[in-house]
C-alpha cells in the first residue's frame, strides 16, 4: 500500500479526482495518509476532511522565516511517512532538503505540456495566459518527478487539450483540469502505487509487462 501525503494550495480539484479515482477503483494499492496546504483558507482542505483524510495547515505566516517554515513543513511531512508527495497545485518552492530526502518521490502536476509554459512564475491561471497568449493551438498538462529544478524533472505522463479560438484563460484552465490534469494525475499515482515505472538515466519508463 502506497502512502500519499497530498500537498495543495487551493481549490483542491486535483486531490478531489485522487480520492475520487481511489475510492472508484481505479486508483489501487495507495492510501491518502494526510494533505498539507500552506494556504489556511484552502477549499481543498475541506475536501480533505470530508473525505476523512487528516489534513494540516502549515503556513509560512505562522513562522518567522523561510528556514522556520521549511523545518515546520519537513517535520509534519516525516511525521505522516509517506512513500510518495504528490504536490496538487501547491505553490510553495519544495526546500531543496526536502527534494534530497525525497528523491524521486515527490510528483507535481503542471498545466501545460512541458517543457513549454512552465518554470518560476508560470502557475495557475498565468500558464494558460500565456498559453492564449502566445497563439498555441495545442496545450495540456504534465505530471512529472521533482527535482531540485523548476519543472524540470522527469516526466511521468503527459496529455493534450485542444485550444479553441474564443477560450479564456479560465475556459482553457477548466478543460485543462477535466480532460487532461484529473486523468493523467490519478493514472501516474496508481502507476507508481503498482510498480509499473521506474527511473533510467533521468527519464521515465514504463514497463511492461
Ligand atoms: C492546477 O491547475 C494545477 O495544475 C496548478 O494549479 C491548479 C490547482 O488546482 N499547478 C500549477 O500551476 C503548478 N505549477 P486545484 O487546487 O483545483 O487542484
Amino acid at each position: 500500500m502506497l502512502k500519499i501525503l497530498v500537498c495543495v494550495s487551493g481549490g483542491g480539484t486535483n486531490l478531489q479526482a485522487v480520492i475520487d479515482a481511489a475510492a472508484k477503483g481505479t486508483v489501487t494499492n495507495t492510501q491518502i495518509v494526510g494533505v498539507i496546504s500552506n494556504n489556511q483558507n484552502a477549499y481543498a482542505l475541506e475536501r480533505a476532511k470530508q473525505a476523512g483524510i487528516p489534513a494540516f495547515c502549515v503556513s509560512p505566516k505562522a513562522y518567522a522565516d523561510r528556514e522556520e517554515f521549511n523545518r515546520a513543513f519537513l517535520e509534519k511531512t516525516e511525521e505522516l511517512q509517506p512513500d510518495l508527495i504528490v504536490l496538487a497545485g501547491f505553490l510553495v518552492v519544495i526546500p531543496k532538503e526536502m527534494i534530497r530526502k525525497y528523491a524521486n518521490r515527490i510528483i507535481n502536476i503542471h498545466p501545460s505540456l512541458i517543457p513549454s509554459f512552465c518554470g518560476t512564475g508560470f502557475y495557475g491561471l498565468k500558464v494558460h495566459e500565456a498559453a492564449l497568449e502566445r497563439g498555441v493551438k495545442v496545450t495540456g498538462a504534465t505530471v512529472h518527478f521533482v527535482d531540485e529544478g523548476t519543472d524540470t524533472g522527469p516526466i511521468i505522463l503527459q496529455k493534450p487539450v485542444m485550444v479553441n479560438e474564443d477560450d479564456t484563460p479560465e475556459s482553457l484552465q477548466k478543460r485543462v483540469m477535466e480532460q487532461a490534469e484529473w486523468v493523467i494525475l490519478p493514472e501516474a499515482i496508481d502507476r507508481i502505487a503498482n510498480g509499473k515505472i521506474r527511473i533510467e538515466n533521468g527519464k521515465v519508463i514504463q514497463k511492461t509487462e
